[in-house]
């Protein structure tokens, strides 16, 4: 009945503690110490190990260690074992932060005063106010739908846009790809909350970035890929966008001397929007190996053909 964990270590040595804590009875092991690999029936991984049905033949429930999933290689999962997100309240809060933190950079002009910091200039900027500031939201998943609630409360008109449709009130919600454009044309701060799939791979392109209102500005806290790289650097050039915060790239880490870096009207973060809590984490986990025990649904639980 164990349990293997392959991640961050330093916070592996947390979950060890409260799976100690909250389930004795069940033995918990830190990759690569996995012991018998035919004890292992809970996979909890970032970064999946190659063969994994073949290395852990009786493996019951696999996990991502986080709310994404397009670092495993879903074809490469025996159909029986259910791979679960990690729909921690941990990641929700965190990202709750982060993406309030980077539309209120972008909505003030946080941009600006960096560079005008560094230049030691002391020049006012008209404040806009937030009610003449649309944010759009992609992706209206548990992350996406928290973020839009909790921006409520600073009075930016709201919309979301996601691949099916969805209902939060005081939110205009767009759903398909027919309703993306009319979703852009009224997105000032756009926020990527994508999962990775093929579908979403590239869709931050100069498409995309065309239909928005002029200057807009971007936060991508899905997935690198999301972005064509060309086309954002252009679009900044130009002016079709006037700043991005950005907390994913491709590759990661991004590589010393990439445009990214230093460009002014970027604001870069080492994927650090959000964390799962080792805390919350371990109760999630277990809840989710109780109910599949039980024969229950599972939240969280990975669509093979959607991809998330
Ligand atoms: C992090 O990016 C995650 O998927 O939780």
């Amino acid at each position: 009945m164990t349990v293997l964990y392959k991640a961050n270590l330093v916070r592996g040595a947390e979950w060890a503690t409260f799976f100690a804590e909250r389930a004795p009875d069940m033995p918990f092991r830190l990759w690569p110490d996995v012991g018998d690999p035919t004890e292992v029936r809970y996979l909890v991984a970032w970064v999946p190990p190659d063969d994994i049905a073949a290395t852990f033949p009786n493996l019951e429930l696999v996990f991502s260690v986080g709310a994404g999933v397009d670092q495993f290689d879903i074809t490469k999962l025996p159909l029986h074992v259910p791979l679960v997100r990690m729909l921690d309240p941990g990641i929700t809060e965190t990202m709750v932060e982060y993406v309030t933190m980077a539309v209120l950079a972008l909505h003030r002009d946080l941009l600006h005063f960096i560079v005008q910091q560094k230049q030691q200039v002391w020049r006012e900027i008209r404040i806009t106010p937030a009610r003449r500031r649309r944010v759009g939201v992609m992706g209206l998943g548990q992350l996406g739908q928290t973020v839009l609630e909790r921006l409520k409360a600073f009075g930016f008109p709201l919309s979301g846009w996601n691949r099916s449709p969805r209902e939060i009130e005081g939110v205009t919600c767009y759903a398909g790809a027919d309703a993306l454009p009319k979703f852009l044309a009224q997105s000032d701060i756009l926020v990527c909350l994508l999962p990775l799939t093929d579908e979403t791979r590239g869709i931050l392109n100069a498409d995309l970035f065309a239909r928005l209102p002029r200057g807009a500005a971007l936060v991508n806290v899905g997935r690198g890929p999301h972005l064509i790289e060309a086309d954002f650097l252009a679009a900044l050039d130009s002016g079709a966008l006037s700043g991005a915060v950005l907390d994913v790239t491709d590759p990661e880490p991004l590589p010393a001397g990439h445009p990214f870096w230093s460009h002014p009207r970027i604001l870069l973060t080492p994927h650090n929007a959000s964390m799962t809590s080792p805390d919350s984490g371990v109760d999630f986990v277990l809840e989710i190996i109780a109910r599949h025990r039980r024969g229950e649904a599972l939240p969280g639980l990975v669509d093979r053909t959607r991809g998330y």
